[in-house]
């Protein structure tokens, strides 16, 4: 479970993120929401130890990871595929795959998870020994997901998957996503595309320059004015 309470982070004097708190369930799939510059990217950067907060807590399974190294909370099941992918792009797919499984545990469990990514993401076999920057954005988005699945992780986090996607390669993500999801794995999923994020998941948050404006079961989101009225154009 995750556990994020009266979240603050700034850059410089600017507050981007301002009192949030959230809560993850094992096995639950929860889409955060929000227009551009809402600050979600920095909240994923928090949970994800690339950017310090200034006060509150992000505790995840007990254990506190604000205090943590990037590395070492991944090596506790939290694992981000990051906006804009961020490959190697000279290395081959398979190469940019083990990548990510760099830390004990996952090393040691190695062949069988990428056995097991190459199930999930069949595409990705055909391309094994190719570049990951000779393919496609969308296969390289399945390529970045892949190397997120190789750290064995118990809290997968998404940022913006479909960005830059077409429709029928974003339903493609979305499928995946709900795979990953029936694996087992906690989803946290951040979108600008709203109907499907909400769609897939569980429960929602809305977050409005730095704070949660809205939270709810996603269907119940779905049908809210407010929401329908400011980000489905409705
Ligand atoms: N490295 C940075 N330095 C200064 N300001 C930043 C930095 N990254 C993001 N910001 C600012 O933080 C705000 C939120 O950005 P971001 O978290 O990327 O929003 P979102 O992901 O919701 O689009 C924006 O106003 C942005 O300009
Ligand atoms: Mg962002």
């Amino acid at each position: 479970m995750l556990e994020i309470k009266d979240l603050y982070v700034n850059y410089g004097n600017l507050q981007i993120i301002q009192g949030v708190s959230m809560a993850i369930k094992d096995g639950e799939m929860i889409s955060l929401v929000g227009s551009n510059g809402a600050g979600k990217t920095t909240l994923l950067k928090a949970i994800s130890g690339l950017k310090s907060v200034n006060s509150g807590s992000i505790i995840f399974d007990g254990v506190e990871l604000t205090k943590l190294t990037a590395a070492q909370i991944v090596e506790n099941g939290v694992v981000q595929v990051p906006e804009g992918r961020k490959l190697f792009p000279d290395m081959t797919v398979q190469e940019n795959l083990e990548l990510g499984a760099y830390l004990k545990g996952p090393k040691s469990k190695r062949k069988d998870t990428l056995e097991y990514v190459y199930t999930m993401l069949p595409d990705l076999l055909v391309k094994a020994k190719q570049p990951a920057g000779s393919l496609s954005g969308g296969q390289q988005q399945m390529v970045a997901i892949g190397r997120g699945l190789m750290t064995c992780p118990k809290l997968m986090i998404f940022d913006e998957p479909s960005i830059g996607l077409s429709p029928l390669l974003t339903d493609i993500m979305f499928d995946i996503i709900a795979k990953v999801k029936d694996s087992g794995v906690t989803i946290m999923l951040v979108e600008q595309n709203v109907q499907n994020a909400l769609k897939l998941a569980d429960r929602g948050y809305v977050l409005e320059q730095g704070k949660i404006s809205m939270e709810g079961m996603a269907a119940d989101l779905l049908q809210n004015e407010d929401l329908k009225k400011a980000y489905l154009g409705m």
